[in-house]
């Protein structure tokens, strides 16, 4: 890979010689861009050293043609390390002022973000926006460890290792667009039922799954509409978050998106009952025991499964017992082409964990294992099942 990387000036620039000989030895081509203020703390010499090459410092060069425009064209990634709250918010404005700045503008390659500072101008609200601004227009962030600081104090804010820096890219790099042309719908996190103004029923899901699945597609082409209950989950960038509340605007938002999908992934746990008349005041609390009525919720997988054309759907169980028999039943009972199936009762898996365990099972009776691991890789063998299965069923249909 060709790899500009772009060094800005922060106490942690020493750790970007490190970053630059780790890409060398992988076999990376990497040129250096320094910013002034990286100049004060590395010299050129030291990254010429290990690059072979002429390191940029300015923008303004009496050699050949115009250069921020040719290394933008010519490299297939910019990593910047340290990435400043200065260069931050430059790049957020689109402020161009010197090489690196200017350069970042006319990038139209992956972008890797590794910012590296004090805590408090990390957490920082101005520093915060221009991070999430940077992330939802693409750029791919490897956040800054907690730990010992330059300016001895503990805390977020320290530059990422270099070796998981190097793996962030190479990861980001790899990955395939096999889901260009394709528009996915995903539902996820849970649904909230109102009891009263201010009580409601919910479930125990944090969305990550959902998540996961929708950063994925949209990395690998696809073009997504997330559909989200109640979550604390920062939206995946190039993803169109529709957030809802209730069963019955999930349904709403799901038929509203449903005519432009390709693939409908419902992995959304929502509520199977709700409260159909809803007290305009907060029930008090007396002596008496309290019963509730509930009415059943719409079936929104089951009426997706009827309109579902030739449409991929991929449905989720969360079961406590009889995995593999109650998923391959309601399968078959929604019209569904995948269902991915999880045990929800074991802990660290499943419902709030980072990882998860799962068995994926098809049509045509086809049953996959993904797990247990972290919610992004097991979205990945998600997503590569359904890719082999669209390619199953477009061979069904080309013998046909
Ligand atoms: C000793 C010292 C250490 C600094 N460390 C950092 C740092 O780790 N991160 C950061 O964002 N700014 C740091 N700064 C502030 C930047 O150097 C300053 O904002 C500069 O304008 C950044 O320029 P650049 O983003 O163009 O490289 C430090 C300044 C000094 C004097």
């Amino acid at each position: 890979m060709r790899i500009l990387v772009g060094v800005g000036g922060g106490i942690a620039a020493y750790k970007a010689a490190e970053l630059v000989r780790t890409l060398g030895v992988r076999g990376h081509e990497v040129q250096v861009a320094m910013t002034r203020a990286a100049g004060e703390f590395v010299r050129p010499l030291t990254f010429a050293s290990l690059t072979g090459r002429k390191v940029i410092t300015d923008l303004f060069s009496e050699e050949g043609p115009i250069e921020h425009i040719a290394v933008a064209r010519d490299n297939d990634v910019l990593v910047v390390a340290p990435a400043t709250a200065d260069l931050m918010a430059k790049f957020a404005c689109g402020l161009a002022d010197d090489f690196l700045t200017t350069t970042f503008l006319a990038f139209t390659g992956k972008v890797v973000l590794a910012p590296a500072m004090n805590s408090a101008m990390w957490l920082h609200p101005a520093t915060q926006a221009n991070l999430s601004t940077l992330e939802r227009r693409g750029c791919s962030i490897v956040s800054p460890s907690d730990g010992w600081l330059a300016c001895r104090e503990m805390g977020p804010g320290r530059l990422a290792e270099p070796a998981a820096i190097v793996e962030h890219v190479e990861a980001l790099m790899r990955t395939k667009r096999d889901f260009e042309g394709e528009n996915f719908l995903i539902t996820a996190g849970p649904t909230q039922e109102a009891l009263d103004p201010i009580r409601y029923i919910s479930n125990r899901s944090s969305g990550k799954m959902g998540y996961a699945i929708a950063d994925a597609a949209a990395r690998r082409g696809a073009s997504v509409v997330l559909v989200s209950g109640p979550v604390s989950l920062t939206p995946p960038p190039q993803v169109e978050l529709v957030s809802v509340r209730t069963a019955q605007e999930m349904r709403k938002a799901v038929m509203d998106h449903l005519a432009e999908a390709t693939i409908v992934v419902k992995n959304a746990a929502v509520a199977d009952y709700y409260v159909a008349s809803v007290p305009q005041q907060k029930l008090k609390k007396t002596a008496a025991r309290l019963s509730l009525e509930l009415d059943p919720t719409p079936d929104i997988l089951a009426e997706v499964g009827e309109k579902k054309g030739d449409r991929l759907l991929v449905g989720f169980a969360a079961e406590t017992e009889n995995l593999v028999e109650e998923a391959r039943r309601k399968m078959l009972s929604k019209h569904c082409d995948m269902l991915v199936a999880n045990l929800v009762n074991r802990e660290g898996l499943g419902f709030e964990a980072d990882n998860n365990e799962v068995e994926i099972i098809t049509r045509g009776g086809k049953t996959a294992h993904a797990g247990p691991a972290g919610k992004r890789q097991i979205a990945e063998q998600i997503l590569d099942q359904i890719a082999l299965l669209r390619l199953t069923l477009r061979a069904v249909d080309a013998s046909a």
